[in-house]
């Protein structure tokens, strides 16, 4: 019977539990594989911490957010017991054959590098960002882009009994799917993401044209936007390694320069990680419990080195160096497409 160990790495995301759901059902059902749950990500693997996983221990799942096992930002090669031998010798110390590490794309890069060193691994995608390459949507996504959603439906109402520019900070800090998508079902007035420059003057005369309607502006950034002229005095590194920003998001960098120049009242939110908790939507938990079960075809036909994805509507096969070679940008057309509709 072929023992397979699940890892959860990176930021969380709503479908986490869905996945791991899927993989034991269609795994013991179908494939008759055994799983136990490494714990906080590759740290468990590296550790050789892992919980037995089976029917009863994923009962239910497939609404919960976050990950029953954990996870965390730690790499499998940042510490001296980490690397591709070591691994190698805890798994077969818990008698574990294969690997499926649920993760962003730190994750797949590990899982390649340990797929080339040896390591009999497969992947399942994940960021609720959207950015990972070769895969149409990544499970998280639809959740955190309803949450931004009904964000700018609320603040809509506030912002236009005060008759204030309301300013919304949603995550991504590479891409700006997230904003995009919750901007353009919100009616956002400017959408603003890290793909596409747009100036200070612009954003104003957004906003400025908004007001001289009689409404009040509403402009979803995503949190890895700049301006042209923001420094790195804005921007510090954190334990983790990734940027963060210094003094509050770049919403609140925005709100009072948008104040200053207009005139219009204007107040800033940070959505924060309320993207990322509690019950992902039903698209997500479908797509989670799909990608769950379909990894588990990988391992029985020993398909390593390869993670599933959404092609459409199809569950495919991806290699790990196909999906990190494609970085999921907004592209240029997808986001003119919604500019003309600004201020
Ligand atoms: O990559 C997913 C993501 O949610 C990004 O959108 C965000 O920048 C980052 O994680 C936040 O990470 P952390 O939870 O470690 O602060």
């Amino acid at each position: 019977m072929t023992k397979v160990g699940i890892l959860t790495s990176g930021g969380d995301c709503p479908g986490l539990n869905a996945v791991i759901r899927g993989a034991v059902l269609k795994g013991e059902t179908v494939h008759g594989q055994e799983f136990v749950g490494f714990l906080d990500g590759w740290r468990g693997l590296v550790e050789g911490d892992a919980v037995p996983l089976d029917r009863s221990s994923v009962r239910g799942l497939s609404n919960q957010g976050g990950t029953i096992l954990g996870t965390s930002r730690f790499g499998p090669y940042q510490t001296p017991e980490g690397g591709a031998q070591n691994i190698a010798r805890t798994l077969d110390k818990l008698g574990v054959d294969a690997v499926i590490a649920i993760g962003g794309e730190g994750t797949a890069a590990a899982s390649k590098r340990l797929f080339e060193e040896g390591i009999r691994i497969v992947g399942v995608p994940k960021t609720i960002d959207n950015d990972l390459g070769r895969t149409d949507y990544c499970f998280g996504f639809d959740t955190a882009v309803e949450i931004a959603t009904v964000a700018i439906d609320r603040l809509r109402t506030t912002g236009n009994s005060h008759k204030r520019c309301m300013v919304l900070e949603v995550m991504g800090r590479h891409a700006g799917w997230i904003a995009l998508h919750s901007g353009t079902a919100g009616g956002a007035h400017a959408i603003l993401i890290p793909e596409q420059p747009e100036s200070i003057d612009q954003i104003c005369a957004w906003a400025m044209s908004v007001r001289d309607r009689g409404r009040a502006p509403m402009v979803v950034v995503a949190e890895g936007f700049t301006l042209p002229d923001m420094t790195e005095a804005h921007s510090h590194k954190g334990l983790d390694g990734f940027d963060r920003p210094r003094l509050g998001g770049i919403a609140e960098i925005l709100a009072p320069i948008i104040e200053e120049r207009t005139g219009i009242e204007t107040r800033a939110t940070v959505l924060g990680h309320i993207q990322r908790g509690g019950v992902p939507t039903a698209f997500d938990r479908v797509l989670a419990t799909r990608l769950g079960m379909a990894v588990t075809d990988l391992v029985a036909d020993e398909d390593w080195g390869h993670m599933v994805a959404l092609h459409g509507t199809r569950i495919a096969r991806v290699g790990f160096d196909e999906a990190l070679a494609h970085h999921k940008l907004v592209p240029q057309e997808r986001y003119q497409e919604m500019r003309v509709l600004f201020g």
